[in-house]
């Protein structure tokens, strides 16, 4: 099917290589020519697993770029949007790049064409563009709106794309459920999962994965009641991290205690430094707008960002009473995107504490193996970027890990604790174990597990093993 996918951000250009993967013909448009320009040449501006792979695949034939939104949409059969919906400053989800596109799209349009929208926008969204279309003079029985939200996450984006857990279809008529239905046949049936070629998925993968058919509307609000769930899980056990760190229990125990159970599970279940990124802030934001308009106070929302907010604070005080003092002191600092996989730092809880510590009068040296260069573009030039997890360790008074990226959890300890000028971890993501560390003589911080005090600590690793404390 010839489709056009508007918006080459990190859904746009997933979806598009990964439709182009499963046989379409893809047109990707985006309105920032630099972009464009770079992804005709085959640079991929993001860091996500598989792409590189695709585009040796399909650039250039498959798959293809333009500035001009009329050009792509003028031959498609199906024009996704996926544009961004920043927060307003109320809160709310911002609209306009949706309704520039459809303005745009009703004038380019020629047959049946069906609209889908990929980014997450709130409920009504769909009513919205489809009235935009008509103000516009586009005839009624030439288009359809159809909802597909998108679940990827970035770091996994493309596995994530193509052996997703569902794909959501919202659709208020047959006709146009029936278009999403041949895109996606390939997925649906099965076919996909047994070329020599497709991507390769986890093995717990559902395949085929379930399809589920929903009005426009639910399937609008199953994006944005997913993503406040998941949420609300990441602050619960922030919250249960905070209570076993006043009582000396361990919460990776309780983790396995409740996540073992089948209504609950494991995943998500991750104490840390807080969720960010460029979805749930933002999207947890526009759901409680959402709400509000239909004339409900979604309070557990409001919940869910304070304790994310407050679990930050807590790190940074931890960080305060492992070093006393904080003007001049020399941190190592491991990841600053929103988390491991990805580079990308929008909403990032790694920045926002970097930022924080600057303020604080902290030298920095940071290692991330994908977001330095974006990060640069924002952190002050007293930031130094460095190449290792070794380099920024070394001659710091202490070693903060930020971002949960695999490289971080499999540290030569006896190396690190060679290079630090104090054998002091502060690990926001869990990566070590407790007693590993204690036994090395680390000063060992974590998030909602004992801490780990050396009995005498001393510099460059001579330290005597510690023993475990309550945080
Ligand atoms: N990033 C994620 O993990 C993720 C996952 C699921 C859903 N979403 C949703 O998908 C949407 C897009 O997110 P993203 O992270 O890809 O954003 P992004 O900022 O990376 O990409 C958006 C792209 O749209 C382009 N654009 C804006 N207006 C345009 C226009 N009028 N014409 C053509 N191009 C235009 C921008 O230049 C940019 O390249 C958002 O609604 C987001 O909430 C994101």
């Amino acid at each position: 099917m010839r489709i056009a996918v508007v918006g080459s951000g990190y859904v746009g250009l997933v979806a598009g290589a990964c439709l182009a993967d499963l046989g379409h013909d893809v047109q990707l448009v985006d309105n920032d020519g630099s972009k464009v320009a770079a992804l005709q040449a085959g640079q991929i501006p993001i860091h996500e697993e598989h792409l590189p792979e695709l585009f040796r695949r399909h650039h250039g034939r498959q798959l293809r770029f333009t500035e001009s939104l009329p050009e792509a949409v003028r031959n498609s059969q199906a024009v996704f949007v996926a544009v961004g919906t920043p927060p307003t400053e109320q809160g709310e989800a911002d609209l306009s790049y949706v309704e520039s596109v459809a303005r745009e799209i009703s004038g380019a349009i020629h047959g049946y064409t069906v609209i889908v929208e990929k980014s997450t926008v709130p409920v009504y969204t769909s009513d919205w563009v489809r009235r935009v279309m008509l103000r516009n003079a586009t005839a009624a029985d030439t288009f359809d709106v159809v909802s597909n939200p998108e679940f990827l996450r970035e770091g996994t984006a493309v596995v994530d794309f193509l052996y997703p857990d569902r794909i959501v279809i919202g659709a208020d008529n047959p006709r146009s459920a029936a278009v999403l239905r041949e895109i996606y046949a390939p997925l649906i049936s099965g076919s996909y999962y047994e070329r020599p070629d497709a991507i390769s998925g986890p093995a717990s993968a559902k395949v085929p994965p379930p399809l589920i058919v929903t009005s426009a509307k639910s399937a609008e609000l199953i994006k944005h009641a997913s993503n406040a769930f998941l949420a609300m899980k990441i602050s619960f056990i922030n919250a249960v991290a905070t209570i076993c760190e006043s009582v000396g229990a361990n919460v990776e125990q309780v983790c396995q205690g409740i996540g073992s159970d089948s209504r609950i599970g494991r995943r998500f279940l991750n104490p840390g430094i807080g969720y960010g990124g460029s979805c749930f802030p933002k999207d947890l934001m526009a759901f409680r707008s959402v709400a509000r308009e239909c004339g409900y106070e979604f309070r557990l929302l409001d919940e869910v960002m304070r304790i994310n907010e407050e679990q930050r604070n807590r790190f940074l005080r931890k960080i305060r009473n492992a070093l006393w003092t904080l003007r001049g002191k020399r941190l190592g600092v491991l990841g600053l995107a929103f988390k491991g996989g990805t580079d990308d730092i929008r909403e990032s809880p790694a920045m926002a504490l970097v930022q924080c510590l600057l303020q604080e009068g902290c030298q920095i040296a940071a290692y991330d193996p994908a977001a330095a260069e974006r990060a640069r573009g924002v952190l002050n030039s007293s930031v130094e970027f460095v190449n290792s997890p070794y380099e920024a360790a070394t001659g710091a008074d202490a070693l903060l890990i930020l971002t949960e990226w695999e490289e971080f959890a499999t540290l030569d300890l006896k190396r690190l604790q060679k290079v630090l000028k104090y054998s002091i971890v502060i690990d926001g993501r869990n990566l070590y174990d407790c007693e590993t560390m204690a036994a090395l003589g680390f000063t060992y911080y974590s998030v909602g597990r004992p801490s780990t005090v050396p009995d005498s600590p001393a510099e460059n690793g001579t330290a005597a093993a510690g023993k475990l404390t309550k945080a």
